[in-house]
């Protein structure tokens, strides 16, 4: 097992004002019970980024700062977009791209996807590409080539240093916020696809996170049994509580498939 990632993707929620409380509860969780395991990442809305980057340098909990976007762009002309170098600036270290939700809402084609992949790693940032199936493609049972084509189209062109930066997340988008997670099978085999796409294309080691209705209660088997390195989490990463558990569970995980080794 790769050492587990567990991302809160806080979509469009919390004011900045709520963003930092909820940081510090979480900073605060994580003091008093470190999880030393895990590498834990934050991705608020873009305007609570700066305060949310001075509650993690003030209280120094080891927690990364992470964006749900980015434009692809350096600077210019398009209005309402953020670029990468404002995001360095502020202590961003991830980047979320190609989520469903940006595909799905904001005409996020497969090729801007591969090409902010690309402006992500190359700007030394570490990137989290987000691919899964909808409902109908998994019925019709094609969910494992759809998501391994997503993965070769935006992998294309990505140079070797900045393939260290890539890690993947599969996100079934019907088990996003349905509450109705995927099995622990589901996850295997696609991890297993997904693993298999990237050796060729020289990701070997990258870690492979899930993401869709992760809870602290099914965490555990979707790591052990479902081999995920980790979560993409979206609803339970708005209570400290909910998101330090899937964290300790992460870090568990960890130490039982340390023994097994
Ligand atoms: P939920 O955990 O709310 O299902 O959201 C998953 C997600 O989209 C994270 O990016």
């Amino acid at each position: 097992m790769n050492r587990p990632l567990v991302i809160g993707n806080w979509k469009m929620n919390l004011d900045f004002v709520e963003a930092v409380h909820l940081c510090q509860q979480i900073t605060v969780l994580l003091k008093n019970q470190p999880a030393p395991h895990v590498d834990v990442v934050v991705a608020p809305p873009f305007v609570d980024l700066r305060s949310v980057a001075s509650v993690l340098e003030a209280e120094r909990a080891g927690i990364a700062l992470g964006a749900q976007h980015v434009n692809v762009h350096e600077a210019g002309a398009h209005t309402g977009e953020v670029s990468l170098g404002m995001l360095a600036r502020l202590g961003v270290s991830w980047v979320l791209v190609g989520h469903s939700e940006r595909r799905a809402h904001y005409a996020m084609s497969e090729e801007l996807v591969g090409a902010t992949l690309r402006s992500v790693t190359r700007g030394s940032l570490n990137a989290v590409l987000c691919v899964g199936e909808d409902e109908a493609v998994r019925d019709a049972g094609e969910h494992l080539d759809y998501v391994r084509a997503q993965l070769r189209s935006a992998l294309s062109g990505l140079e070797a240093p900045a393939r260290e930066r890539v890690c993947v997340a599969y996100e079934p988008i019907w088990a996003i916020g349905t509450g109705r997670s995927a099995s622990a099978s589901q996850v295997a085999e696609m991890m297993g696809a997904i693993r298999d796409e990237l050796a060729e294309r020289g990701l070997g080691g990258a870690r492979v996170l899930y993401g869709g209705s992760a809870t602290a209660d099914n965490a555990a088997s979707l790591v052990l049994e479902g081999s995920a390195d980790g979560f993409l989490v979206g609803g339970a990463s708005l209570k400290a509580d909910s998101f330090v558990a899937i964290v300790r569970t992460c870090d568990d995980c960890y130490a039982v498939s340390a023994n097994r080794r």
